[in-house]
């Protein structure tokens, strides 16, 4: 059921690094399923808003934008506006994509910093790392190269082998090289702020058992934290790209502690602009904060987040809902196997609509890995998304047109009373919350399938009433069923928004209506009135065609031959 309760709903997508384009992992996993929820919820009439922004910060970024010449903060920003540029030919509608080199997250990073420092929770230790003189830096694990003390393979990375599999510190590793300038490192002391994770254990574990958390994250989680869980060092020494740490020289803090915080510096931005209270989000108690993510990051979200919530006097995440990797014809995504497709590139080539479709509906609502095959592509898109949705609207609005001058008959009385026109009344009626009742529980796979089990009625009725015969034989009641079929092309056109919203504008526009749909309210058919006058129906889109998907297929295999060769 559609609740009619306002609620406010703060829903958060993770913030993508500014050193690389948005890919197809990203949008399956993170995004995607975050603005279908979003627009859903806005539709429904809750006030929410969607927050995202770029993650600036950290040694990768800091050193991608060394190698391409430029400062950090223009790199960033250069990235930044790619990634805007790329989400939003996806349709993913933000309400603010921020920064988080940005002062509204210095200033509320350094405030949970002192509070978190008022709660008792950061102490300092010393610790050891490797650093390179000639640099003048100290080196993440990643900017580390050497020997695998285990199994002696070489070049390794600085935590663990990937020849072996075994971790180790990075004192451990044989014949260090730093990975920058290929120098020897040496092993430096330096003191360290930690945030005492270990502390939340018992309250994290209550608390994760208290919310609608998908359970297996939760119980593969439990077992890291009875095990006891580790203090946090959120301390990275300068040269650093990142927030100082007040009260410290040459201090910033780590990447991951000033990222989340970045989706509530995020809002506060979009809120000042906007005239709108930020605390209500994130402080109101009943504000549902809601952030999607990928499986890769959910120590982060579901450990150390709500911990520095928690302290810093914050309402904690309602739902996280995570996802898995994206894979490509069976096989893990990623650039050096040659299997990995931007976005933009794959946007220059085809509609946005097409991607949206296909990955809501294969997508499963856990964290298990989500396809992308040139051939199921094909075969959504032909047979389910143009196929059916896109012909029936399309069936139906030429109709009108040709034979009710794009005008929508007026049923005459009593045509509507009927076995049929009942039924299918009905199914019109009962569509929006048979999507709803999907989407209310951020199940965004079954939303979809619920609405595609309503096109197949809409195509059944319309193949059983044959408008076309009716109109010679017995005009009014042809004139009765296309009233409802274009009535169920309007249902189409607003229920359909959270998955297709491009395909939706224009079937709004061509029912004749003007100006954005989505400021039409979920389940409100009553604009929809007999009579009314239709645009000119055009076909919006068409099959993919088979040489194309086999020519896509070919030169995606050929890629990844040529590189594994
Ligand atoms: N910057 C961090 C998130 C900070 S949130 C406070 C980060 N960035 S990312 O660019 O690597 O990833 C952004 C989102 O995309 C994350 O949710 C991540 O899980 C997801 N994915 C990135 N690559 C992915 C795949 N190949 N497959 C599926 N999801 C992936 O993590
Ligand atoms: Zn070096």
């Amino acid at each position: 059921m559609i609740p009619i309760v306002t609620r406010r709903i703060l829903i958060t997508s993770a913030l993508p690094y500014a050193n690389g384009d948005i890919h197809f992992g990203h949008i399956m996993s993170t995004y995607l399923p975050a603005d279908v929820y979003s627009r859903y919820c806005k539709l429904a009439g809750y006030d929410a808003l969607y927050i995202c922004a770029s993650d600036e910060h950290g040694t990768p970024i800091e050193l991608a934008a060394q190698k391409a010449g430029k400062d950090a903060a223009t790199f960033v920003n250069e990235f930044h506006d790619r990634q805007a540029a790329d989400f939003a030919a996806l349709g993913i509608r933000f309400d603010e994509y921020y920064h988080t080199n940005s002062d509204e997250n210095t200033k509320v990073a350094q405030e949970f910093f002192a509070e978190h420092k008022k709660k008792g929770d950061i102490y300092e230790k010393e610790v050891e790392q490797t650093f390179c003189e000639k640099d003048g830096r100290f080196l993440p694990d990643r900017f580390l190269r050497g020997t695998c003390p285990f199994c002696s393979a070489e070049d390794q990375y600085g935590d663990s082998c990937e020849k072996c599999g075994k971790t180790y510190g990075a004192g451990e590793l044989l014949n260090p090289r730093c990975a920058v300038c290929g120098g020897t490192p040496i092993r430096k002391k330096s003191r360290h702020l930690f945030f005492s994770l270990s502390k939340y254990s018992q309250w994290l574990e209550k608390y994760q058992s208290e919310q609608p958390f998908p359970r297996e994250v939760v119980n593969y989680l439990g077992k890291w934290i009875s095990e006891g869980l580790a203090d946090w060092d959120i301390t990275r020494d300068g040269p650093y790209f990142g927030i100082p740490i007040p009260g410290e020289e040459n201090k910033f803090f780590y990447v991951w502690y000033d990222a989340p915080i970045g989706y509530i510096s995020s809002t506060l931005h979009y809120c000042n602009a906007h005239g709108k209270n930020f605390e209500d989000y994130w402080k109101g108690t009943d504000a549902e904060l809601v952030h999607f993510i990928g499986k890769d990051i959910v120590y982060f979200h579901f450990l150390f987040w709500p911990a520095m919530l928690k302290e810093a006097g914050y309402s904690l995440p309602h739902r996280i809902p995570v996802r898995g990797h994206a894979t490509i014809q069976g096989e893990k995504m990623s650039k050096s196997r040659g299997n990995f497709i931007g976005l933009s590139e794959f946007l220059a080539k085809y509609p946005a609509d097409y991607l949206r479709f296909y990955y809501n509906s294969v997508t499963p609502n856990n964290s298990s890995d989500a396809d992308f095959s040139w051939e199921e592509f094909g075969a959504k898109t032909n047979s389910e998304l143009v196929g059916a949705l896109c012909n029936y609207c399309y069936r139906v609005l030429s109709f009108t047109s040709s034979q009710f001058e794009g005008q929508v008959p007026v049923p005459a009385p009593g045509l509507l009373d009927s076995k049929l026109e009942k039924e299918f009344s009905a199914k019109i009626d009962a569509m929006p919350s048979a999507i709803a009742d999907q989407l209310e529980q951020v199940e965004i796979k079954a939303g979809l399938e619920a609405g595609m089990a309503f096109v197949n009625d809409c195509n059944r009725y319309f193949n059983d009433r044959a408008p076309w015969k009716l109109a010679k034989e017995r005009p009014e009641e042809a004139k009765a069923v296309m009233f409802l079929a274009a009535k169920a092309a309007y249902a189409i056109s607003i229920h359909f928004q959270p998955f297709i919203p491009f395909y939706c504008q224009k079937i709004y526009s061509q029912l004749g209506f003007e100006g954005d749909v989505s400021a039409v309210r979920w389940a409100d058919l009553s604009a929809f009135a007999p009579g009314r006058k239709l645009a000119k129906p055009e076909i919006v889109y068409r099959p993919l065609e088979k040489e194309v998907l086999a020519a896509e297929a070919a030169k995606l295999a050929a890629a990844c031959k040529k590189i594994i060769v």
